[in-house]
């Protein structure tokens, strides 16, 4: 019988839900203990922990965002703040440490890791911002919610025949984007990975519209130019009439969808076998349709996915 606790940090993302049900369902089934961590590291600290039982999980796995809650913990960067987290994971016996985040929270893991406490990273990001793994659990639920809100926009947008800008989130990742723009059938699409040349784009709207094409949908990644001043500033050199859109939180929320329902029990089981066989220091993901594990330092170390071909897709079609 192994102690294990289970957390989740950094953004929210629909399926953590179900990633700790499958942890914890699979684990209790193996003959270890589950105990809950609410709010992440910080409740790590504050030792808001609760021994779940298979009940804990019920009723959990069709809900977005996360019932274990989350936060942002950045004093968890100091050593010192760790060492309490190990002082006291070790008071309650706990000798593995699931983490279900982002980079941010794998960081934190693969320092808990070398600090001795057995960890495992479980992909919880709406960005899809980790290299090693396909997909991160809550991408799929949060590009379909994007969907849905930019097919509203170009209703709008073509009974108004104007520009119409939408601020996706990433972070520094434009996969969110990448997908969105290709489901969408937008014009055009600026992201990380694309760059941002405005006089270009500018001078591609003139042209698309003298084409005739006297509507666009526009994404964009957050973090790229503000999306607002963009808009004059379409307006003042183009005479397009223009509007800016951030979708902003809302991209966070909403019930998972079954793809990433699958994905959250299909990470958690593996989990669990890692842990039966007294592993640790890895992290779970998904290749093609295949469930992998990967150590911890290689998987943040891991070089970026190629996105060109998935940019090529969208030139091609837009
Ligand atoms: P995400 O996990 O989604 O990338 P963050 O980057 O906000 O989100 O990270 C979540 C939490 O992980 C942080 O608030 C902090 O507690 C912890 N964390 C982030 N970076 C580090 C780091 N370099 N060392 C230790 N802990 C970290
Ligand atoms: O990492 C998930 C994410 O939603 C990013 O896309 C975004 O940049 C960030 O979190 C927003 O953070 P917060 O919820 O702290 O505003």
């Amino acid at each position: 019988m192994k102690k294990i606790g289970i957390l989740t940090s950094g953004g929210d993302a629909p399926g953590m839900n179900a990633a700790v049900r499958s942890v914890t369902r699979a684990a209790i089934e193996s003959g270890h203990e589950v105990y809950g961590i609410y709010y992440g590291y910080k409740g790590l600290i504050d030792e808001n922990i609760e021994k779940f039982d298979r009940f804990t999980v019920s009723e959990k796995l069709n809900r977005g965002g996360t019932f274990l809650r989350s936060a942002r913990f950045p004093e968890f960067k100091n050593e010192e703040v760790r060492i309490e987290a190990v002082k006291i994971l070790k008071k309650y016996g706990i000798e593995y440490l699931v983490v279900i985040g982002g980079d941010g929270s794998f960081m934190g893991a693969k320092k808990l890791n070398d600090l001795g406490v057995k960890c495992i990273g479980i992909p919880g990001t709406i960005d899809n911002d980790l290299n090693y793994t396909d997909f991160t659990l809550g991408f799929d639920t949060a590009l379909n919610t994007i969907v849905e809100a930019i097919d509203k926009l170009r209703d709008t947008s073509a009974s108004h025949q104007r520009c119409n800008i939408v601020e996706v989130m990433g972070r520094n990742c434009g996969d969110l984007s990448i997908h969105a723009a290709i489901s969408v059938g937008a014009k055009h699409l600026i992201t990380p990975e694309t760059g941002f040349d405005k006089d270009d784009f500018l001078n591609e709207l003139i042209e698309r519209n003298k084409e005739g094409i006297k509507y666009s949908i526009v994404v964009i990644t957050e973090n790229i130019v503000d999306v607002t001043l963009l808009a004059k500033e379409i307006e003042e050199k183009t005479k397009i009439e223009t509007r800016a859109t951030i979708l902003g939180h809302v991209q966070r929320g909403g019930a998972p969808t079954a793809s990433d329902r699958m994905l959250g029990m299909r990470f958690g089981v593996r989990t669990v076998e890692l842990i039966n066989a007294n592993i640790g220091g890895r992290c779970v993901g998904i290749d093609g349709d295949e469930i992998i594990d990967m150590d911890i330092t290689d998987a943040l170390e891991f070089s970026n996915r190629s996105k060109t071909d998935l940019i090529r897709i969208f030139e091609m079609t837009k």
